[in-house]
């Protein structure tokens, strides 16, 4: 099978394509063709920029072409990093048709994007995702943002990037963890809405330990395709690029609860869908068996399924409450009918939410 997939996110006038495969980053002729303008800021950071940094930099013969390297981590995710890329625009005059190149994982992604949408009210921006995590998710669809004090994602925009370029060897340096850590995105979407893609991962769940180079290629491309089509139908989220979040309001109570990086995003997202499913066949709208298949996937991924001992439902209730998709003062969550159909339910009794966070069993074993 060929090993490069190459993509488009159908949105008119701004669609833009994903190239996924290996090689590309070398491969300039295929992503050079996005940047239209004459003047290119390279944003990466300290853990990233001496793996890759040179080789982009490389690609970018004939325009002014500039790099800066911030700090790693979530907690560099602040205004204050985003400033540092202002500068950097400013200190090289960067016109309206100048482009910022994001090359690392999902923080890079949304604070360089940010950056993008922001400078001059908005110039065009590449994606060079360096995580699965960032391939499968945050590269594609236009979210940007950084953190506040006060949380995460707060001060952002949608802004879509003018292409999307994930080479697939540079996967080969990321930590175990972290490869993991994405693999339970990759889960997400065959739990959401794609049953046939869920079962593909069951049989390859193998090759994808062993990352095995074409199905790991496979793998994000059918993951792009299906936040591709999400994003073309529901650009800003007003109903059905929800169902994304599937997992993700448990999990994000998690993470803060935990204090972020004690749980990696993607590891919170596994025990959140494990929870999810449980409270579904709780709810009677699905049957235990499908969250069971879940938990199977994730772990054999060497994914967490259950929660951490001696958190309190309490504390995690009140930071569901906080999440962006309830409405009128109570939960609304993506829960499912079963593998490949999740749903929004509205006004879900807290008092099952609560059953479901004091479990100790794995799911669907309530
Ligand atoms: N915009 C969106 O739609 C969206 C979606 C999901 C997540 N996110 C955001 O993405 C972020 C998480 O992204 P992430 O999981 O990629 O984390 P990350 O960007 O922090 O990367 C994880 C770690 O891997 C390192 N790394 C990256 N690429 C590497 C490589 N090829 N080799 C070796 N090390 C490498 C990074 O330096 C970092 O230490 C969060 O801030 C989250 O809010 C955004």
């Amino acid at each position: 099978m060929n090993p490069l997939h190459t993509l488009e996110v159908g949105l008119g006038e701004r669609a833009y394509p994903i190239h996924i495969g290996p090689g590309l980053l070398d491969d300039a002729t295929r992503w050079r063709k996005a940047i239209t303008g004459r003047q290119v800021l390279v944003v990466s950071n300290e853990t990233v920029a001496p793996l890759y940094l040179e080789r982009v930099m490389a690609g970018l013969d004939g325009v002014q072409a500039a790099s800066l390297v911030l700090p790693d981590g979530e907690a560099f995710k602040t205004l204050e990093q985003t400033a540092r890329v202002y500068e950097a625009l400013a200190a090289m005059s960067a016109s309206r048709d100048a482009c910022i190149v994001a090359l690392g994982g999902g923080v890079i992604g949304d604070l360089a994007g940010f950056a993008a949408a922001s400078w001059m009210r908005g110039i065009d921006f590449l994606q060079m995702p360096t995580t699965l995590l960032a391939m499968v998710d945050s590269s594609v669809g236009g979210k940007t943002g950084v953190n506040l004090p006060a949380g995460k994602n707060l001060v952002g925009a949608f802004h879509q990037p003018c292409a999307v370029v994930a080479d697939t060897d540079t996967l080969d340096t990321l930590p175990d963890r972290e490869y993991r850590a994405g693999l339970a995105e990759v889960v997400k979407y065959g739990a959401l809405g794609d049953a046939d893609f869920f079962a593909w991962l069951e049989q390859r769940a193998e090759a994808l330990n062993a990352r095995d180079t074409d199905t790991v290629a496979e793998a994000i491309a059918r993951c792009c395709a299906h936040k591709a089509a999400i994003v073309a139908r529901d650009e800003t989220e007003r109903g059905e690029r929800a169902l994304l979040n599937f997992g993700h309001t448990f999990g994000h109570a998690l993470e803060t609860e935990c204090g972020y990086g004690s749980l990696l995003h993607g590891e919170a997202v596994a025990i959140g869908m494990g929870q999810a499913a449980t409270l579904s066949t709780q709810l009677g709208m699905a049957g235990a068996a499908d969250a069971t298949r879940l938990s199977s996937l994730l772990q054999s991924f060497g994914l967490p399924v259950a929660a951490p001992a001696g958190l309190d439902p309490d504390a995690l209730l009140a930071h569901m409450r906080l999440d962006k998709k309830n409405l009128g003062g109570r939960l609304r969550l993506v829960l499912w009918r079963g593998i490949g159909r999740a749903q929004i339910v509205g006004g879900v009794d807290e008092a099952r939410v609560r059953e479901v966070l004091t479990a100790r069993g794995l799911p669907g074993s309530l």
